[in-house]
Formats: structure tokens, C-alpha cells, sequence
């Protein structure tokens, strides 16, 4: 794991970089697209180079983590709308190419193992970027999520949903109760993990991800086991570090060849 102190927008940079190195290397690549207010820079980031320098989407597929049960199709908070939004609609990058799992199907059960299906199908997430909850969740398998879980339902924790509030008019009674959500096991099979957390909230959860023990008490420790995971945190997320002044030292001295 690789973690990396330095401020917000220098880290979205660096995650745009392996993005773009990525794309063109394999214009098909599979992304893992986060939702939430962590990746926006990243987006920004991706989106200017398109602008600027031409850098296409256009065969890449895209795969979301998450989303809420039950909101309406036209619902600017349905992560389908948010993603389109935020990134996918400025990008050549055809909407069929990006799927996220279906929260308003019929039978939520089979639309978590078509959403399953259809990952592997695409041959696997090469890059997945990630937020973190203030309770160590991430997509949105919340405390006590298996961590060998798959996508599946998730009922939201008070915590998870006063934070998320903010994008309800401040009103947690509008905040979904359930969810579909890649599971700790679906998230572990992408084959980069990129993480970004920024401010003091995250401090803790972002502690226990790197130095805690592993535990579905913070989900997001599942991710020691992965062998290739890169933590891009400014100074507040990084504030409860044990080992902050060690992951500086190691960036800073890190050889240029070696990417993230
Ligand atoms: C949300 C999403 C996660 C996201 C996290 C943090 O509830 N389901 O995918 O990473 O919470 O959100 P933010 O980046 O806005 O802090």
C-alpha cells in the first residue's frame, strides 16, 4: 500500500496521470468510477485533458459502485444521474459504455448478480477509485460488511446517511435507507485501487484503512490484503497517521521511474 500526503489538487493530477497512462495503454481499459465529492478533482482533471489534448474514452467501459434503492429514475441524487453529470456527459464517452447496479429494478437480488455478471464479463476493473465514509465504508459496504462480499443490498447507517444528507437538501428523512453496493470481494478483484480522502472527518477512517487492524468494524481495511493500492490523502485526512513523517519521507525519495 502507498500512501501519499500532498494536496488536493497535486493528487488528482497524479490520479489522472495513471487514468490517462492507462487509456493509452488500453483504450478498453475497465474503470471503477466512485461517486461522492472525493473524485470530482480527478474528474475535472480528466475532463480537461480530453478537452485539451484529446485523451478518449470512447472504448473504455465504466463501472460505478454503488447506488441508492429506490429513487426515481429523473432524481439528480440517483448515482447513475450524478456520474453522467459530473463526468461521463463531457467525455466521448457513449452512456450505454458505463453501468452502475440497477436500485429500482424489480428484483434487486438478480440485478446484483447481472451487475456481477456483467464485471466479469468486461474482463474486470483495471483502475477503481475510491472514496471513504467517516465509518470506513467504502462504495457503500458499511460496518460489519463480509469482506468477501459481492454486490448486493446494504442498509445505510445513521452515520452514512446524516453525512450524505448534504446532497438531500439537508434532510436525512429524504437520504435512502437502502442501497445496492459492490461488495469488499468485488472491489478486491479490480486490479488498482486508488483511494482519495481530504479534511480532518476522514482522518480516522483513513488511520484505520492503512494502520488499523483488518476488521469488518472499518471495511475499508480489506484493502491491506491487495496487492496494489495507492491512498492519496492531504494533510487534514492524513492528521491521525502513526506513520505520516515515514509515507512523506518514502514519497519524496521515491525514484521518478516508479509510478503509482
Ligand atoms: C458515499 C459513497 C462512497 C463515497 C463515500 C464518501 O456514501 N457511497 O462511494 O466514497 O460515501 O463520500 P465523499 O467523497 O463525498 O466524502
Amino acid at each position: 500500500m502507498e500512501v501519499v500526503i500532498r494536496p488536493a489538487d497535486e493528487l488528482a493530477v497524479l490520479a489522472a496521470d495513471v487514468i490517462e497512462a492507462q487509456l493509452r495503454k488500453a483504450p478498453n481499459s475497465v474503470l471503477g468510477l466512485a461517486t461522492g465529492s472525493s473524485p470530482l478533482r480527478v474528474y475535472q482533471e480528466l475532463i480537461r485533458r480530453h478537452q485539451e489534448s484529446g485523451l478518449s474514452f470512447a472504448r473504455a467501459r465504466g463501472f460505478t459502485l454503488d447506488e441508492y434503492v429506490g429513487l426515481p429514475a429523473d432524481h439528480p441524487q440517483r448515482y447513475r444521474n450524478v456520474i453522467a453529470e459530473e463526468f461521463v456527459d463531457h467525455l466521448d464517452w457513449p452512456a450505454e459504455q458505463v453501468q452502475g447496479p440497477d436500485g429500482s429494478a424489480a428484483d434487486l437480488t438478480a440485478a446484483c448478480a447481472a451487475y456481477e455478471q456483467e464485471i466479469k464479463a468486461a474482463g474486470g476493473v483495471d483502475i477503481q477509485l475510491l472514496g471513504i465514509g467517516t465509518d470506513g465504508h467504502i462504495a457503500f459496504n458499511e460496518p460489519g460488511s463480509s469482506l468477501a462480499s459481492r454486490t448486493r443490498i446494504k442498509s445505510l447507517t445513521r452515520q452514512t446517511r446524516r453525512d450524505n444528507a448534504r446532497f438531500f437538501d439537508g434532510e436525512i428523512s429524504r437520504v435512502p435507507v437502502h442501497c445496492l453496493t459492490q461488495g469488499l470481494g468485488t472491489i478486491s478483484e479490480a486490479r488498482h485501487l486508488i483511494l482519495l480522502a481530504f479534511g480532518e472527518e476522514k482522518a480516522e477512517a483513513v488511520h484505520q484503512l492503512v494502520e488499523g487492524p483488518v476488521s469488518a468494524r472499518w471495511p475499508a481495511t480489506v484493502m491491506q490484503f491487495h496487492p496494489h493500492v495507492t491512498v492519496l490523502v492531504d494533510d487534514a485526512a492524513a492528521s491521525r497517521l502513526e506513520l505520516a513523517d515515514y509515507y512523506r519521507q518514502t514519497y519524496a525519495c521515491k525514484p521518478e521511474w516508479q509510478g503509482l
